[in-house]
């Protein structure tokens, strides 16, 4: 079967290659692969190194946002051939620590979960795959080919439950939120705060293309600067990684702010910092601000059903693009207009 290979941190070798089956130890559902997803984290394992193969390989299959459909299944696995699939990117630690031994791998303690197409494990960017049946999510088959879009979606679930989680400090309940960029995490991001009943105002450099409508579609406000801010918000989802903007943003929200932050930027920029002021900022406001990375496994359950509760014609607006397999390197390269970029792994 084929699958796309990269050696980490060498771009110029990344390639389709014909590999053996998935191995049995990856678990008993056997699964054909029909898309995958291109992140910036898939960037930065080409290009920047980041992430590592498996244990003794140079090379490793990439991607973690999949999606595909079951060709067999154990007895009692709750799952079926056909079923739509999409696979958990993260395993436990094999310790394991609490959070990893009660499905809570993103909150892992000791740094030695593996993650599929990023770290110590082969990812999904191959024609079959193999998991455990934990590890396979149940899509809406109405879903369809949108169903690749679980994993991000799983990331701002989980972004949204640790916001609620921690409005639970306080009598009063979040009203207005902000989500800092409109890629793929920031437009997931407000569409669940849609969902959950929130007023929501989305923040983007650009002015033109898709973006602003479909930002206008879910019933939220789209600004190109903070400066247009209509009113203080409640809780801020900041899914840019730009620096500088996350300390703007600090500065400007309601009292008794959540301010969650999803992205990372491999910029370098220096910022001088007024951290007396930043301090005194947060305190006097009961200002939290909190990262927030991956997704344990009732996150995915979440987002499983924020998508199937969503209007399909607008999930469809995010994916604005789609490359046969055979030109997925290429594709790692963004061109205008991009917001998420998905590679066909049956058109080779
Ligand atoms: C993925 C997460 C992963 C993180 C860090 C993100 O792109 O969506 O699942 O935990 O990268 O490797």
């Amino acid at each position: 079967m084929k699958a796309c290979m990269v050696k980490p941190g060498d771009v110029s070798s990344a390639r389709v290659e014909e590999i053996g089956e998935p191995p049995e130890s990856d678990g008993e559902v056997l699964v054909e692969g029909l898309y995958v997803g291109i992140c910036g984290t898939d960037v930065e394992i080409s290009v920047e190194g980041y992430g590592e193969p498996p244990a003794g390989h140079e090379r490793m299959v990439l991607f973690h946002e999949s999606l595909g459909r079951v060709m067999s299944a154990p007895g009692g696995s709750g799952l079926a051939e056909g079923d739509l699939v999409a696979g958990v990117v993260r395993r436990p630690d094999p310790v394991p620590c609490e959070p990893c031994s009660k499905d809570q791998w993103d909150f892992c303690r000791n740094g030695e979960f593996t993650e599929r197409g990023i770290k110590g494990h082969d990812g999904y960017g191959s024609q079959r795959w193999r998991v455990a049946p934990k590890f396979a999510i149940k899509l809406d088959p109405e879903l369809d080919k949108l169903g690749v879009l679980l994993e991000p979606t799983s990331v701002v679930a989980k972004a949204w439950d640790q916001v609620g989680k921690i409005a639970e400090r306080s009598t009063w309940t979040p009203a207005t939120a902000l989500v800092t960029g409109a890629g793929p995490i920031g437009l997931l991001a407000a569409l669940i705060g849609r969902q959950k009943g929130l007023s929501v105002t989305v923040l983007d450099r650009v002015t033109d293309g898709p973006k602003p409508g479909m930002v206008a579609d879910l019933g939220a406000t789209y600004i190109s600067s903070l400066d247009d801010l209509k009113e203080p918000p409640d809780v801020v989802i900041e899914a840019t990684g730009i620096g500088q903007l996350v300390f703007d943003v600090i500065g400007r929200t309601a009292p008794d702010a959540i301010v969650c932050l999803t992205g990372i930027s491999s910029g370098t920029r220096d910022m001088s910092l007024a951290a007396d002021a930043v301090n005194k900022a947060l305190v006097l406001s009961n200002e939290v601000v909190f990262g927030s990375v991956n997704a344990g496994l009732a996150n995915y359950q979440q987002a499983a059903d924020a998508l199937k509760a969503a209007d399909r014609d607008w999930l469809a607006k995010i994916i604005t693009r789609t490359v046969p397999m055979a030109d997925w390197a290429q594709a790692l390269k963004r061109q205008p207009g991009d917001i998420k970029v998905v590679v066909d792994l049956q058109a080779v």
